[in-house]
């Protein structure tokens, strides 16, 4: 069973800037609600019991924003108003789930994962990248049935456009299962178009084994310089682990962006 999950939430967001010069993007409003509020419902719809936060000291905030009870029971005791009790209940289930865990540096995305080791008990974890917000459908829940089933890594997919491939992790497909899920042969992150080796990209959903801290390890940096996860899957590929990129049903929304992040509450506010 997959009970654990890590969200790295260390990095720089510059790309929001200059929203994220002294705000932490995942708590941004997406549609009146933190994004990171959506993350967290997906796990717990997904039968997640803890969640790991990669924090660094620069994003604190995001601590403050599940420790804040002296705040909200002065509210409360003042004003008795049930919308701020319920908010403050949803705080307070959240709070009890999340481990807080610190990366100094932003090193990248597997150096952030690697700072969870000593915290992840089962052979398997989910991981979730926080700007990646897939509505309309709870696509870390049917990845972990696709896990039971397979008792295989999985990670979310979906096809982009050829000349994007450059943004994204691309994958190269092996053998199908079905019209969803395929077994992948490589991995690459950012590829130039010329060396992509599918239009097929990787969405931040992972369902990871235990076993990749060993490869984050001796990771040597990638691309920018930074300890890529994608490049950490790849050395597990390359011992022959099982890795299912499952195309994922429900609404990609990219939070990450500027353009994608006011997108993102046009597209929640229709449903
Ligand atoms: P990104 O590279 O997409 O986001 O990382 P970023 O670095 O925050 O933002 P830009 O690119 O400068 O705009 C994907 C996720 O991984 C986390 C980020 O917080 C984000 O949620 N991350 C990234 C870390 O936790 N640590 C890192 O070293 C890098």
């Amino acid at each position: 069973m997959i009970k654990q999950a890590i969200i790295p939430l260390a990095g720089l967001g510059t790309r929001l800037l200059p929203l994220t010069s002294v705000f932490a993007k995942e708590l941004l409003p997406i549609n009146g609600k933190p994004g990171i509020e959506y993350i967290l419902d997906e796990c717990i719809e997904a039968g997640i019991k803890e969640v790991i936060f990669i924090i660094s000291k620069k994003k604190i905030m995001i601590k403050n924003y599940f420790y804040n009870d002296n705040f909200y029971k002065k509210i409360i005791a003042k004003k008795k108003d049930s919308r701020i009790i319920n908010e403050y209940k949803k705080i307070l289930k959240y709070k009890k789930m999340i481990k807080f865990v610190y990366q100094n540096e932003p090193l990248g995305t597997g150096n952030a994962v690697l700072k969870a080791k000593k915290y992840i008990k089962d052979k398997y974890f989910l991981m979730l990248l926080p700007d990646d917000l897939i509505i309309k459908h709870n696509c870390s829940k049917s990845m972990i049935q696709i896990h039971n089933k397979y008792k295989s890594s999985v990670m979310a997919s979906m096809s982009v456009n050829r000349k994007d491939v450059t943004r994204w992790g691309i994958y190269k497909l092996n053998k199908k299962i079905d019209k969803k899920n395929y077994f992948i042969s490589d991995v690459i992150e950012k590829p130039s178009i010329n060396k992509a080796p599918s239009n097929k990209a990787v969405i931040g959903r992972y369902i990871l084994p235990k076993n990749i801290f060993s490869k984050l390890l001796k990771q040597k940096p990638g691309k920018s310089g930074e300890i890529h996860i994608t490049d950490a899957i790849q050395s597990l590929i390359d011992e022959n682990y099982k890795f299912i990129a499952h195309h994922f049903s429900g609404k990609y929304l990219d939070c990450g962006s500027m353009n994608g992040y006011i997108k993102s509450s046009l597209e929640i506010s229709k449903i």
